[in-house]
């Protein structure tokens, strides 16, 4: 069995043709998805902007992932059970669909991205947690946002090319 295969049968099942049939449930999950990611895009750009020196420099790293990283999951949990709500309804044409495979490449390398800054460039935070950032963090801050814009651009590119 395929891939493709698999995704025409994923489109089969009771709660896709659901929400590929109804007038409200697509519509629904996908402002959800927006509501969401735009709590996801927001938090990550407030984390990167301090680690770039130019967005709350008044707190420290470790302060700010405290209070936005919590924030950055949950909405990040819920993007991603809509996003997937929304894709099982037409499985086979996103999975075939280049912005949809860009968007979720770009979503891999973001979370390589923040595991590297949080596992390896973090590890002396305690150093620079309240002054200048190293070069290894304000690289991460760049990939980080560069890589969000894609992600949005291109999944908003999705509705127009299927
Ligand atoms: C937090 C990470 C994510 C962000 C920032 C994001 C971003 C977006 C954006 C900006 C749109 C366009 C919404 C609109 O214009 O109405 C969209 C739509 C969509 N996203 Fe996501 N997304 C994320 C995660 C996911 C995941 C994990 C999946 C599924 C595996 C997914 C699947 C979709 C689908 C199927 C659409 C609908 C496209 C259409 O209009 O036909 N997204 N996403």
């Amino acid at each position: 069995m395929s891939t493709l295969d698999l995704m025409h049968s994923l489109e089969q099942l009771p709660f896709a043709q659901a929400i590929s049939e109804s007038t409200w449930l697509f519509p629904f999950f996908e402002t959800v998805h927006v509501l969401a990611l735009t709590l996801v895009v927001g938090s990550v750009a407030m984390m990167d902007l301090r680690l770039l020196g130019i967005g709350s420099r008044d707190r420290t790293i470790t302060e700010l992932t405290r209070s936005v990283l919590p924030w950055t999951w949950a909405a990040f949990g819920i993007a991603a059970i809509c996003g997937l709500l929304l894709f099982s309804s037409k499985a086979a044409t996103y999975y075939v669909n280049i912005p949809f495979r860009i968007k979720i490449v770009c979503l891999l390398f973001a979370g390589v991205n923040m595991l590297v800054f949080h596992f390896v460039t973090a590890r002396n935070v305690a150093a620079w947690d309240s002054g200048r950032t190293p070069s290894a963090a304000r690289v991460a801050g760049v990939v980080s946002l560069s890589l969000w814009v894609v992600i949005v651009a291109t999944g908003r590119w999705i509705g127009f090319t299927t």
